[in-house]
């Protein structure tokens, strides 16, 4: 949770990181390797978490940490390798998932196969709670040194308007239920006051959907009416 009061850059996406990839392990661990259909879902699941953090360290580079060796050269290439590694362990994670989805794999070949993904999964999500911890501990001190606020706003906002609808509302699925109830609030109050009214209808969807009720209630409850001045 940022205690700054200056504005944090990594906070929320990285919630809805550490989310998906706690449910990606949980499935990992618990799967029936002989059953097509639990394999065919955590195949689903896995691709879609591949699929975030790929985009996720994508926007990283070409948004924030490209301005940040604008300003102070060489400062965003610990984060950069990091970047590259991960990057390499997410596709052997990948190419195992294929493998164990493959109809011609013997059965006692995919629970073999299974265990090694269930360890790679947990070496992946250890990896990246430690880069995610750096991104928030140093690089955002870096961030505060060299940008004010508000360009740190418009570097998110530059980051917002690179995603199509579609990949915004899977990472509001996994963000919202991550926030606490006061961060929640801020988050789609801003929504609210800035994004088209549809869109907007859409993000409370997936709130419905991913919250539970009465956290859906409370939060329902505590934004400004439609068509309220926020
Ligand atoms: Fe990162």
């Amino acid at each position: 949770m940022n205690q700054s009061p200056r504005f944090s850059s990594f906070t929320t996406p990285h919630k809805g990181i550490r989310n998906f990839l706690s449910q990606l392990s949980m499935h990992a661990g618990s799967c029936d390797y002989s059953d097509p259909q639990d394999i065919a879902a955590l195949k689903e699941r896995l691709e879609e978490a591949m699929e975030l953090l790929e985009e996720h360290a994508q926007v990283e580079n070409d948004i924030i940490l490209s301005a940040l060796e604008e300003r102070a050269p060489g400062s965003g290439a610990h984060d950069q390798e990091d970047h590259r590694r991960l990057h390499q362990m997410q596709d052997i994670l990948l190419a195992k998932m294929h493998d164990i989805a493959n109809p011609a794999t013997r059965p006692g070949e995919t629970a073999r196969l299974g265990a090694e993904l269930y360890q790679g999964i947990s070496l992946l999500f250890a990896e990246h709670l430690e880069h995610m911890a750096e991104e928030e501990n140093v690089t955002q001190k870096l961030l505060w040194e060299h940008f004010s606020d508000h360009e740190l706003m418009q570097l998110q906002g530059r980051i917002i308007g690179s995603m199509k609808p579609e990949l915004l509302l899977k990472w509001w699925s996994y963000i919202l239920p991550a926030q606490s109830p006061m961060e929640r609030l801020k988050l789609m109050a801003n929504v609210q006051a800035s994004a088209p009214a549809a869109f907007f209808e859409q993000i409370m969807a997936v709130a419905r959907k991913n919250l539970p009720e009465q956290a859906f209630n409370k939060l329902a409850a505590s934004l400004a009416p439609e068509g309220a001045e926020a």
